[in-house]
């Protein structure tokens, strides 16, 4: 078919916090922060910049490396836990800013999964009957709105970012495509582990609500480590077998970047340590732009060639998780 990867974007805010800013905010200390999660420091949005805004510039850059103007796109996907507003959905705000003409454009909610399930369904999409031809597909989050500043369980986790994917249908039946194949799955039954308790129709904004705390991220920290790796090391053994591929062929593989400890269980569990990306101690968690922004790294520093195989694997809220074998 010759549905293509054409380009990669990033926007990574300026604004850095470091472990010892955290320091001075909560009962914390860099020695904790860095043994329990590998993170160094994290960058945060201006008071002023919005998701859009970061996904706007993250799409952006990865149009110019495409080589393609936004009148072009056909389908606008924007995953994120923290949109703009509740309505309209962030992916038409972002069509607007980065100028687009009329076209499809709808966000997906699946947390830190949200990027591959971005890829996944503009993949169907443009592999079906509808024939979309040209996507951006965006992770933006800025995390910093629903973090508790003043919750050290959490706020020491988080980072605020947002990266972009272009697809290109080039109708060659000879090209391959970038899907070599994929996974996604969920399991509403954990949902508890993860969550932001208010703002949606069960419990919308009240003095009470603000005053518990319950439009911030709520997570069972232990609980949440070992679902996620028990559920990426599942999603990458699914792809692997079922494609036959052999662990030698794998040039990279890019886990969602939550927490250097789950990065290296995963890894060591696949027995691909060596293959892992990682760039967790300088951003922290970004969600579903974690991967986006490593995809994004590896492009632009030439670390990705033609026909190299790449397994990204995330797991999120929900719980979600999902797999990606992509051909380079
Ligand atoms: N600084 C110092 N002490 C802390 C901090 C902190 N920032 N946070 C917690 N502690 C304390 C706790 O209070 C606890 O103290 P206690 O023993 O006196 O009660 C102690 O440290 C140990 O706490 P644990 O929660 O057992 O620490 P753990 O080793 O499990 O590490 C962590 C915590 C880093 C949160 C880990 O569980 C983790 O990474 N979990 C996964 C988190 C994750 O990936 N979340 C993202 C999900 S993706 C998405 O969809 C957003």
């Amino acid at each position: 078919m010759g549905i293509r990867i054409k380009g990669t974007g990033r926007c990574i805010p300026e604004r850095i916090l470091t472990n010892a800013d955290l320091e001075k905010m909560v009962d914390t200390s860099d020695e904790w922060i860095t043994s329990r999660t590998g993170i160094k420091e994290r960058h945060l949005a201006a008071p002023g910049e919005t998701t859009s805004d970061m996904a706007a510039a993250a799409a952006k850059q990865a149009l110019e490396l495409a080589g393609m103007t936004a009148d072009m796109l056909d389908l606008i996907i924007v995953s994120t836990v923290t949109p703009d507003m509740m309505f309209p959905n962030t992916a038409t705000i972002v069509q607007k800013k980065i100028g687009a003409k009329p076209c499809v454009c709808f966000d997906i909610e699946a947390a830190c999964s949200g990027l591959l399930y971005g890829l996944n369904t503009a993949y169907g999409m443009m592999a079906s009957p509808l024939k979309y031809q040209r996507a951006l597909i965006i992770g933006a989050e800025k995390l910093s709105a629903i973090t508790d500043w003043s919750d050290r369980s959490t706020c020491v986790l988080f980072g605020d970012a947002a990266a972009a994917v272009i697809l290109e249908n080039d109708n060659d039946p000879s090209t391959p495509d970038f899907y070599a194949d994929g996974f996604v799955c969920a399991d509403g039954n954990l949902g508890d582990v993860l969550l932001m308790p208010a703002g949606g129709s069960v419990l919308p904004a009240s003095h009470e609500t603000v005053e518990n705390h319950q439009h911030f991220i709520k997570m069972g920290g232990p609980k949440t480590f070992q679902l996620a790796v028990h559920s990426m090391v599942d999603a990458c053994r699914i792809l692997l077998e079922r494609e036959a591929v052999p662990r030698e062929k794998i040039r990279w593989v890019i886990p969602h970047q939550a927490n250097w400890r789950i990065i290296s269980a995963v890894a060591s569990r696949l027995g691909m340590e060596e293959k892992v990306y990682q760039n967790v101690e300088r951003y922290g968690n970004t969600s579903s732009a974690s991967i986006g922004i490593c995809l994004d790294e590896l492009n632009r520093s030439g670390q990705l060639q033609s026909g190299d195989c790449v397994l990204a694997v995330s797991f999120g809220a929900g719980l979600t998780w999902s797999a990606l074998l992509i051909r380079w």
